[in-house]
């Protein structure tokens, strides 16, 4: 059975709606699924005054714990087309980890969200997957067997890079159910992938 970190930051809820679903699309390939969530950068009272969802129920991760995993998928709202600083300042506790080489050969994957559909969902999967790639992770992408990517009939995430949703410039729009499999679809995927490598 692969052990599967599903690690996160969400400001106002989209991404860890997004977290929940890769976890269930794993869980259903029969991996043991944990969820965490980075720590907030953010005073509490500038997150209170900027309407932050603060009831997120996942524990915070350590650096430390990224060590025991089989595969780490990482999702963060997207910030100026890049991940967001509290994803960022986390992975750059991560150089011991780094320097003993103790992620390399686990399996990686990248959800993330936007306001507008061109906001910059590709490039944040790539952030995202670079500080993957440096710590030698294998990347597993959103492949196309996951068909609902090629929908044109609705406003929908997805891209071979990783599973995403489109929030809106409000914030209104939630996880629709295109990204919602497609978040499912890459959680099972590499689920499937560790159990596999670790085989
Ligand atoms: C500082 C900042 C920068 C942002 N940059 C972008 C951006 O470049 N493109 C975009 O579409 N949305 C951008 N957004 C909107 C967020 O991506 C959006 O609020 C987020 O995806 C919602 O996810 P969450 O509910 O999990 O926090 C930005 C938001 C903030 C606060």
């Amino acid at each position: 059975m692969a052990k599967v970190l599903v690690l996160y930051y969400s400001s106002y809820g989209h991404v860890e709606t997004m977290a929940e679903a890769v976890a269930e699309g794993a869980r259903g390939e029969g991996a043991d699924v944990t969820i965490r969530r980075v720590p907030e950068t953010v005073p509490e009272e500038v997150a209170r005054a900027s309407h932050f969802k603060l009831d997120q129920a996942a524990e915070i991760a350590t650096p430390e714990e990224l060590a025991d995993y089989d595969a780490i998928i990482v999702g963060t709202g997207t910030r100026f087309g890049r991940m967001s600083s509290q994803m960022a300042a986390f992975w750059d506790r991560t150089g011991g980890l780094w320097a003993k080489g103790a992620l390399v050969g686990k399996v990686g994957a990248s959800f993330t969200s936007t306001a507008s559909q061109h906001g910059g969902q590709e490039t944040t999967h790539f952030s995202i997957l670079t500080n993957l790639l440096h710590h030698g992770l294998t990347i597993v992408g959103l492949d196309y067997g996951f068909q609902g990517q090629l929908s044109n009939e609705e406003v929908a995430g997805g891209s071979p890079y990783g599973a995403s949703t489109i929030a809106g410039g409000d914030g209104s729009r939630q996880p629709h159910q295109i990204d919602l499999d497609g978040a499912r679809y890459l959680g099972a995927k590499v689920a499937r992938t560790a159990a596999k490598l670790t085989a």
